[in-house]
């Protein structure tokens, strides 16, 4: 059978993970790496599929596949293939822990990881963040961060969102975010943290609308107005992931590369963490919402086995 991903198809059919662990071997063999072999072959694997690889790779040759790869390339190419090596659970915990225990806090993993996974996966983030470092992410995540910010991350971290529409709040809900904001000299923020933490998407799409009946601006617009820093980035995330996560994910990879430089972090972990979730419609929002395709910004704003490696995880071209 085929495991179709959102992305790409993998033939699991013809999957041999032995046959795939002596190919790239030898690609890291004698003087010299073969860079396109190592990433042909893995763009076109599945994760699950390079972590039998991997396993393959040390029964066969008594060596971390990981660790040769590291040995073998360099800069961010390398950083890319290290990201795609990694299952997706450790890869979150991974990014979270460098983002908090990092010199100072990488504001932006925080926000963009919190604010667009899943509840079950951000249950899966913390059991696994548990049993990595034997810390509790809340109380890590707390400690580095302050005032409404952290309330509305530590309220993301309960992965406990009210699920469907409750009819009868949605204008009330809108009521209390026009009287916090707008309709207010100063901006009561616990308002919009408590609303946007607790709602689920679906109720949150008809509170945007009732909003933008009632005040005449989009969320986003009074967010922008209202707040500053860090919660208003994650109060935008928290808004436009409830409108539509690969919107989110397209607007993120589109300033990735916007202007003078290329937030490459930013680039490899929204390439290698969505290429088999949601690829296709990131691909498709991209495209709807700028001038250009994802792909052909990639071509533009990146060079080397780098650029080829996101190509193909890209997969496709969007006239
Ligand atoms: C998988 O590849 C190995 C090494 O190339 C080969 O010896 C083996 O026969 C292959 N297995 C299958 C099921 O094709
Ligand atoms: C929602 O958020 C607030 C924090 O602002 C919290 O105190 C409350 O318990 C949460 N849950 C619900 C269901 O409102």
């Amino acid at each position: 059978w085929i495991f179709k991903t959102n992305c790409r198809d993998f033939a699991v059919g013809n999957f041999n993970a032995s046959a795939d662990a002596e190919v790239l071997h030898k690609a890291m063999k004698g003087l010299g790496t073969d860079e396109d072999t190592i990433l042909q072959l893995l763009t076109a694997r599945s994760n699950a599929q390079r972590q039998q690889i991997k396993a393959t790779y040390k029964t066969l040759f008594g060596k971390d596949l990981v660790s040769d790869l590291k040995g073998e390339l360099g800069g961010k190419f390398e950083t890319l293939i290290v990201a795609l090596m990694t299952p997706p659970i450790t890869y979150d915990v991974t990014s979270l822990r460098n983002a908090i225990k990092g010199a100072g806090t990488d504001e932006k993993v925080l926000v963009e990881i919190l604010a667009s996974r899943t509840p079950q996966q951000v249950k899966d983030i913390i059991a696994a963040y548990r049993q990595e470092y034997d810390d509790d992410l809340e109380e890590d995540v707390s400690g580095d961060t302050s005032g409404h910010f952290k309330r509305l991350l530590v309220i993301l971290l309960q992965a406990n969102r009210q699920r469907g529409i409750q009819e009868g709040d949605i204008e009330n809900d809108a009521q209390a975010l026009f009287k916090a904001g707008e309709h207010k000299f100063g901006t009561d923020e616990q308002s919009f943290v408590t609303i946007l933490g607790n709602r689920s998407a679906e109720h949150l799409r008809k509170v945007f609308d009732a909003y933008m009946k009632l005040s005449g601006y989009e969320m986003e617009e009074s967010i922008q107005r209202e707040t500053s820093g860090s919660l208003r980035d994650l109060l935008l995330a928290v808004v436009k992931c409830a409108r539509s996560v690969p919107g989110y994910f397209a607007e993120t990879l589109y300033y990735s590369m916007k202007g003078a430089g290329t937030d490459d972090n930013t680039l490899i972990r929204v390439m290698a963490s969505r290429s088999e979730v949601d690829m296709l419609d990131i691909r498709a929002e991209f495209r709807k919402k700028f001038a250009c395709s994802l792909y052909s910004m990639i071509k533009g704003d990146t060079g080397g086995d780098f650029r080829k490696t996101l190509l193909l995880l890209c997969g496709g071209d969007d006239a």
